[in-house]
C-alpha cells in the first residue's frame, strides 16, 4: 500500500522544486509524484516494494520514458533492500525476478528495460558483497542513472535550443518535461533552454487525449516557469500550422529504432505529417537511453495497447453508447524521413546517423 505525502522528504536530486521520482536516503522508500492528480493536487506516493512501483508505472502514477527508467532503477533498489539477507545466488535470482516484473510494466518505453538491465549488470558484479554494501552500491547506481538523465536533458536542451526561432510559437505534444524525466525535460528542456538563452517563445500544447498530459502536465510545468503556454485540442494543430503560426514542433520519444523511426505518444505521427506538409521543422529530443539499436525499425517497436475504458470515459462520464468499445494504442511511430533532427546528449543527429553515433 502506498501513502500520500505532501512533499518528497528530501530535496529533489535535480535541484528543482518538484520531481517525478526520488529515493529515500536509506534506499528503502521510493517517492513518486502522483501525476494523475496534477494539476489539482501536488502529492507524492511512497512505496516500499518493487512490485508496488511496477504497478505505479503501469497505472501511470509516474510516466514519460526517462522518468519511468529512473523509477525502475529505484524499484530495483527496493528489491535489493527486500533481498538484503539472502546469499549471493538467491539475491541475484530475486533481483532478476523483480527486474522482469518491473520491465514488463510498460512495453514501449525502452528506458525501462534499459535501466533494469543496467541495475542487473551491477547486481551480477557485486552480489558477493555483504548485504548493506551491495544495497548501497545499487542505490548509488540508481541515483547516477537519475543524475545522468538530468544532465542529458540539459545538454540536449542547449543543443536543440539553437534550432528554435528567436521569437515565435513552438508546438509540443504530450508531456516531455521535468515530470517525464529525471528533471528539466527533453522537448520542454529544449524550450526551457531557448527561453534561458533569451528567446521569446510561446508554446502551443496539444491536450493529448486520452490522458491529457499536455493539458494537465505540460501546461502546469510551463505555467510554473512563467513560459507562455496555451492548450489546444489535438485536432486544432492543423489549423494553427496552416495559418503559419507555428515555427517549430518539438516532441520527446519513447523509443527510437536503429533506422531513426520514432515511437512517441499517440498523435505524434499526425503532427509530423502536418509539419512535412507545411514545411515546419519537426524535432525529437531524447536521451541516448531512448535509442534502441537492437530494434531495426519502427515496425519492430512494441506498441502498448491500453484499455478501451481510458478512451471511453472522461472522469466519471461515459462517452460511448453501451456495447461500443474504443481502440487505445498509447503510441504511434513517426517514420525517420519525417524527422528533421534528433537532439541527444551526444549531439544533434540526423535520424539516419544513429548507428554511426553509437560508435
Ligand atoms: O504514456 P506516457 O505519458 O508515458 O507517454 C509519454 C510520452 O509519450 C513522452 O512524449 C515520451 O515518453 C517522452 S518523455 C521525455
Amino acid at each position: 500500500m502506498s501513502t500520500l505525502v505532501p512533499w518528497a522528504p528530501a530535496p529533489a536530486l535535480s535541484g528543482a522544486r518538484y520531481s517525478a521520482a526520488e529515493l529515500s536516503a536509506e534506499g528503502d522508500r521510493v517517492f513518486l509524484l502522483e501525476q494523475r492528480l496534477l494539476p489539482r493536487r501536488e502529492v507524492y506516493c511512497t512505496y516500499t516494494t518493487s512490485d508496488e512501483v511496477a504497478e505505479a508505472i503501469r497505472a501511470m502514477v509516474v510516466r514519460g520514458a526517462p522518468a519511468i527508467g529512473v523509477a525502475a532503477a529505484y524499484a530495483m533498489v527496493l528489491a535489493s533492500h527486500a533481498a538484503r539477507g539472502l546469499d549471493p545466488a538467491a539475491y541475484v535470482a530475486a533481483l532478476r525476478a523483480a527486474g522482469d516484473r518491473v520491465a514488463a510494466s510498460r512495453p514501449t518505453a525502452v528506458n525501462l528495460a534499459w535501466a533494469v538491465r543496467r541495475c542487473l549488470q551491477r547486481v551480477d558484479a557485486h552480489a558477493a558483497q555483504d548485504g548493506p554494501a551491495r544495497h548501497a552500491d545499487l542505490a548509488d547506481l540508481a541515483r547516477a542513472i537519475h543524475r545522468e538523465d538530468v544532465e542529458a536533458c540539459r545538454v540536449m536542451g542547449r543543443i536543440g535550443a539553437l534550432h528554435l526561432p528567436d521569437e515565435g510559437t513552438v508546438l509540443t505534444h504530450c508531456n516531455a518535461g521535468a515530470l517525464a524525466t529525471g528533471g528539466y525535460g527533453t522537448a520542454l528542456g529544449v524550450i526551457r533552454a531557448g527561453v534561458e538563452a533569451g528567446k521569446r517563445l510561446r508554446v502551443l500544447a496539444d491536450e493529448t487525449r486520452p490522458y491529457l498530459q499536455g493539458a494537465r502536465l505540460t501546461a502546469w510545468e510551463l505555467h510554473e516557469d512563467g513560459i507562455p503556454v496555451e492548450v489546444i485540442t489535438d485536432s486544432m494543430a492543423a489549423h494553427f500550422l496552416g495559418r503559419g503560426e507555428v515555427g517549430a514542433i518539438v516532441v520527446g520519444a519513447d523509443r527510437i529504432a536503429r533506422n531513426g523511426d520514432v515511437a512517441n505518444k499517440i498523435g505524434t505521427y499526425g503532427l509530423a505529417c502536418l509539419a512535412h506538409v507545411h514545411g515546419v521543422p519537426f524535432y525529437v529530443a531524447a536521451p541516448w537511453s531512448t535509442v534502441d539499436l537492437a530494434t531495426p525499425d519502427g515496425a519492430a517497436i512494441p506498441i502498448e495497447e491500453r484499455s478501451s475504458e481510458e478512451v471511453a470515459r472522461i472522469g466519471d462520464v461515459v462517452l460511448l453508447p453501451e456495447g461500443v468499445r474504443a481502440r487505445h494504442p498509447a503510441f504511434d511511430v513517426t517514420p525517420a524521413r519525417l524527422v528533421t533532427a534528433i537532439f541527444t546528449e551526444r549531439g544533434e543527429l540526423a535520424p539516419g546517423d544513429l548507428a554511426r553515433a553509437a560508435g
